[in-house]
Formats: structure tokens, sequence, C-alpha cells
């Protein structure tokens, strides 16, 4: 049996009052009208990974209103063959804590526990907008396989804005940086073997499947320059960048300056000159393969969330997805405003309809 929420409740969370879902591990086919609280639900699913979330939301933007209490999430994680009593709550708006059966407990703990990908409708400009968003993309990725690489990112982060303070403010004095440099430079580096790495687990897994999504072939690159490829090497990159980074009034070099660049594999076409449903394809097929190197590096494929893919594919392909999914057996969490959409899943999947009502949004099973 692989990963999967088996109880979920879903209190005062965005549009939700209070739901009680039993989940059975089949995939969840999630439908009913525009606005009922559909997608809300997949983000609570979510915050079962470490991280905002799905939405990328604060704490008190999921503060179901005009209350503005807090919410709690709580749920049975059966992972690793085991059951985990999972709770995530929110007071007043403060930040999310973590509680894994009783005891306190840190989002990476999370991390080891549970893993969780998903394609949400604004990633459908991913190949065309900035590099961030691609970097986020192929974060979560790396993510997946490494929940350490959280850790990486933040320290990284910490000391890279502690650094852009010293450009700012026009500090010269060595002795500030060099401290700095250095933890940028190992994190730095960690993050960038990280990305490499699942670049490397998600081209494995597509040439072993056969699959009706298109394959990407996919490639780091750097905005500008080149990514020192040692530790040392990018402590000294930085050190040299100093004068330029003093005038720009940022760093200009590491691993925030990186791009997850994809090509449609069959057409030799850049992912950003795809058409709408070609990108989405790709999309579809990027987290297919995250979801089977996973299965095969720790044993379970993770739950994966699909808001409003059904909608974006043509029959053939949502036919596709299904079968890929269950052959996976996967717990995918999938939402779509009818139940034609999940109409060739059959039995194979759970469904759930979700209704705005009164006090809130409903949930049936
Ligand atoms: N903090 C909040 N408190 C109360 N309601 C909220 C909060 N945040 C969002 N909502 C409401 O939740 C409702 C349902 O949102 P959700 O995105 O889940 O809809 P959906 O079923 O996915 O709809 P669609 O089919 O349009 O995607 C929206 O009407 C939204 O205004
Ligand atoms: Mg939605």
């Amino acid at each position: 049996m692989g990963l999967a929420l088996t109880e979920l409740t879903v209190s005062h969370f965005r549009s939700h009052k209070l739901a009680r879902l039993s989940l059975d591990g089949r995939p969840v086919a999630i439908h009913g009208p525009n606005g009922a609280g559909k997608t809300n639900i997949l983000e609570a699913v979510s915050l079962f990974s470490p991280g905002r979330g799905m939405r990328r939301a604060s704490a008190a933007e999921m503060t179901r209103r005009p209350e503005g209490l807090g919410w709690k999430l709580s749920g049975l994680l059966r992972a690793q063959g085991q059951n985990f009593e999972v709770e995530t709550w929110s007071e007043g708006g403060a930040a999310r804590q973590v509680r894994i059966d009783g005891k306190a407990a840190s989002q990476i703990d999370l991390g080891k526990l549970a893993r969780i990908v998903w394609l949400i409708p604004s990633m459908d400009r991913l190949w065309i907008e900035g590099a961030e968003g691609r970097r986020r993309f192929l974060d979560r990725i790396a993510l997946s396989f490494d929940p350490s690489h959280a850790e990486s990112s933040l320290t990284y982060e910490k000391a890279m804005r502690e650094r852009n303070r010293l450009l700012k403010d026009q500090v010269r004095d060595a002795h500030w940086y060099t401290a700095l440099e250095g933890h940028m430079a190992e994190t730095g580096h960690r993050i960038n073997t990280a990305r490499l790495a699942s670049l490397d687990h998600l081209r494995a897994a597509q040439e072993q499947a056969e699959t009706a999504f298109p394959s990407a072939e996919l490639e780091l690159v750097q905005t500008e320059g080149t990514m020192p490829d040692t530790v040392d090497d990018l402590r000294e990159a930085l050190h040299e960048s100093r004068f330029r980074d003093l005038a720009a009034g940022r760093t200009l070099v590491g691993p925030h300056r990186s791009d997850l660049y994809g090509v449609f594999a069959a057409k030799g076409v850049p992912a950003k000159d795809c058409s709408t449903g070609e990108q989405k394809a790709l999309l579809v097929s990027l987290i297919l393969s995250n979801a089977r190197a996973l299965a095969g590096m720790v044993g379970a494929p993770p739950i994966v969330l699909l808001d409003e893919v059904a909608a974006h594919l043509d029959a053939a392909r949502r036919a596709a997805l299904y079968d890929e999914i269950c052959a996976l057996g996967a717990q995918a969490w999938m939402t779509g405003t009818g139940p034609e959409l999940f109409a060739e899943l059959g039995e194979r999947a759970q469904t759930l309809v979700v209704t705005d009502g009164e006090a809130g949004s409903v949930v049936r099973a």
C-alpha cells in the first residue's frame, strides 16, 4: 500500500468550515461548480508537505473569513507501511505548526514522511514566464527527491539577503563578505547538485517509461555566465563578483540565477514555443516522471495533486493520464467542474462532490 491520506479533516480553512473526508487510497476525483471549494481541498492536502502549499499563501490568507480565527488540518497519513497522525494549523494567522503523532515536528520531518507534487493552472505559463517560476518548479521536484533541499534553499537565501544588504549599503570592508560567501558557496553548491541530480532522475524515468506524454529534454542553464561546479569555485566567483555586485546592488552569480530550459524532444522545439496543449502535456509528463522516479527511489509514488488538469487535455490524453496514474498506484487528487471529466476513471477512483452551501463549502462522497 502506497502513500496516501486516508482521513482528512479540514477546519476553518478558506471556504471550508468543517469537512471530514474518508479516503481509501484510490485516486480522488473532485467535481463541483466554480468557486465551490475544490482547489481549497487540494491546497489543504498540499500542506501535508513542507512549505507554503500549492498557492504559496500565507497562513493568514488561508484562515476562513470572516471569522479569521485560524485554521486546522488533521489527517491520517499512510506512509512507509505505517499510519501517522498529522496535524498542521495556524492560530490567528501566525506561522503554521506541525504535529506528528501528537509530538511537535518540523516541516522537514513532514517532508520525510509525505512527498507531494502538484500541477496547478498558474503553471500553464511556466515555460513562457520568468525563470523564477521554473526554478521553483524544479526545486519542488528536488525537494521531493531530497527533503533537505528546503533547508539548503532557506540557508542560501538568508545569506544572500544579508550579502545583498551589504551591497546596497555600499559596504566595502572585505571581512563582512567572507563568512557570508562561505555559507552561500556551500549551500549554493548543494542546491545546484540537488537540481542536477533531479534532472538525472527525471531523464532516467522518462527513458524507462512507456507513456502517452511527450518527453522533455531538460537542461539547467545560467541566466548569465556559468554556475561554478565546486564549492571553492563558487566561493571564488562570489568573491570576484563583489565589485560588479556593488554596482548592481545585488548578487549576480549563484544558483538563484539558474533557469530550467526544456525542449519538446520529439519535435526539437523549445517548450516556450510549443502550443498551449503541448506545454501542458510536457508538464504532465514531468510530474508523472517525478512520480515514477520517486516510486523507484523510495518505494512508493508521491501524492499527486492535479488541479483542473483534466479539462485541458483531450479525451485520449485524459484516458492515458488516468491509466498512468492507476498503474503508478498514486493517490492523485484531481479537480474538474463536472463528472464527465472523470468518466474514463470509472470505479478506479473515488468521487467527491463539492458545492457552495449556506455555511461555506459542502463536500459529499
Ligand atoms: N480565506 C478564505 N475564507 C473564506 N473563503 C475563501 C477564503 N479564501 C478563498 N475563499 C473562497 O473559497 C471559494 C472556493 O475557492 P476554490 O478555489 O476552492 O474554488 P474551486 O471549486 O476550485 O472553483 P473553480 O472551479 O473556479 O476553480 C472562493 O469563492 C473563494 O472566494
Ligand atoms: Mg479551482
